[in-house]
């Protein structure tokens, strides 16, 4: 079935049973790992992959890192789970060192499991804050899985098909994003003008005008790595203003330090009013939260259901995990780290962007990047098959990378070396020609990801 590996009986077997008991997305071929090593991981067959998603975007140190590792061990004897309506040590260092990485008075945290849990918490902060109503949020953005949050999200429509009666209504898909590679205008200040004022123009005629906030992934990554400018996020913070509704930054792919900055939207010298965090702040575990001032924390508490609590936030294990990690993170300046190494990585890239007419443009900043698929540089039309192409290839080179559309991530865990970045790009440089020249994949991109089901995944 897939040439180009060749897996064990025991494999094949543990794959058949996964399919049969366990529902779930899964990239083609469902390979099973068993284990991690800083930036590899390793199938049940011994073979080694380099992994360019560092898990799901959370493994900023790597896999197993032994300090990580110590902290885990110590931590399963000691103290697993506790009450939510009390705390620990850890829970609230962490807090408290998170406080020292954010501008303003963004200092009080009310964590939580999910990424999307974070967010529900951040738009109900605003509902309390503003007795505002609506909820705008960016096209092309992603802010999780629970129905607030999807009814939040654009990119990947078709999930909310026959959600509708389940999703806030009270929300305006409607800031329009600084996609300056997809604008209709090739100027990229002409289009911060342009969509600009047309997102005013959407607040004014598709919300109630009680607008509570405008919510937005400051760098939007899962709707194609939209980097904006500064004069754009300024403005989107000029307009919240106006409007009189909180900031809210969705920074759960972004924070911390792969960007070469801690946050995402630190260079932007824009505050927001509320920052939701997960992924990579969680190190693997489900620890994630929204940060906000004490002001607004004091005039939300006891509305809209908050302080959210819930049975699993701040359990003392993720907390004392993500604390080591985030101390490591700041000792060993992984930001300025990143930003050198993805210096590095995007003169790598660019020599692949040189060969390739279907790389129609790469993105991003740090150690994560993406690469934007289309069948060619003059129409820019996506190229969701031969992504997914990319993928499988990468996968048979020992790559495991996230494709989903056109759209090809490349976020190894922060910790990465040069020399593995040049291994890493040789490895994508072969299974790019691979799918270029046609290369067949045994594989169907219909039930390869999350996103690819979409039958419009070619309008994009
Ligand atoms: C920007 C962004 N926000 C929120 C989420 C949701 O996080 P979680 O899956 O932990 O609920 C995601 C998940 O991919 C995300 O990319």
């Amino acid at each position: 079935m897939n040439d180009a590996f060749d897996f064990s009986n025991r494999h094949k077997d543990l794959m058949a049973r996964d399919e049969e008991y366990v529902l779930g997305w899964r990239f083609e071929p469902r390979i099973i790992f068993e284990r991690g090593a800083g930036v590899q991981l390793f199938d049940i067959d011994g073979n080694t992959y380099y992994d360019l998603s560092s898990g799901m975007m959370s493994l900023t140190l790597g896999h197993a890192h032994p300090e990580l590792v110590e902290t885990i061990r110590d931590m399963a004897d000691r103290f697993v789970h506790q009450s939510s309506w009390y705390t620990n040590p850890w829970a609230i260092e962490f807090a408290e060192l998170l406080a020292t990485t954010l501008p303003g008075d963004l200092k009080m945290t009310n964590f939580a499991v999910t990424g999307s849990e974070a967010n529900e918490i951040a738009m109900r902060m605003a509902l309390g804050a503003t007795d505002g109503f609506d909820i705008c949020s960016m096209v092309r953005g992603l802010h999780g899985g629970s129905l607030a949050a999807e009814a939040i999200t654009s990119v990947g429509g078709a999930r909310r098909r026959g959600l509708g009666p389940l999703s806030i209504p009270a929300r305006s898909n409607c800031i329009v994003p600084a996609f300056y590679y997809r604008a209709p205008v090739d100027d990229s200040d002409q289009w911060d003008e342009i969509s600009l004022r047309m997102t005013e123009e959407l607040i004014e005629y598709t919300t109630s005008q009680e607008v509570a906030a405008l919510m937005l992934e400051p760098i939007a990554v899962p709707g194609g790595m939209i980097v904006p400018s500064e004069r754009w996020l300024k403005g989107i913070r000029d307009i919240a203003d106006r409007w009189g509704a909180l900031l809210i930054f969705d920074e759960c792919q972004l924070a911390p330090a792969r960007l070469g900055t801690f946050w995402g939207f630190e260079p932007y010298n824009v505050v927001p009013d509320i920052v939701t965090f997960g992924k990579g702040l969680s190190a693997g575990f489900a620890f994630c939260g929204t940060v906000t001032t004490p002001e607004i924390a004091e005039r939300t508490r006891g509305t809209k259901g908050l302080p959210w609590a819930g049975t699993y936030p701040q359990d003392p294990l993720p907390a004392a995990v993500a604390l080591k990690q985030l101390q490591v993170v700041l000792r060993d300046d992984l930001a300025g780290h990143a930003a050198k190494a993805g210096a590095y990585l995007e003169t790598r890239l660019a020599k692949l962007t040189d060969k390739y007419e279907n790389i129609g443009d790469i993105r991003g900043r740090g150690l994560y990047r993406m690469m934007d698929i289309v069948t060619d540089r003059e129409s820019k039309e996506p190229d969701p098959e031969l992504s997914e192409a990319i993928r499988y290839h990468a996968l048979a080179e020992g790559v495991v990378m996230i494709v989903v559309k056109n759209y090809a991530r490349i976020c190894p865990p922060t910790i990465v070396t040069e020399a593995e970045l040049d291994d890493i790009v040789g490895r994508l440089d072969t299974a790019i020609a691979r799918a270029v020249r046609g290369d067949p994949v045994p594989t169907n991109i219909s039930t390869s990801s999350s996103l690819a089901t979409n039958n419009s995944a070619k309008r994009n």
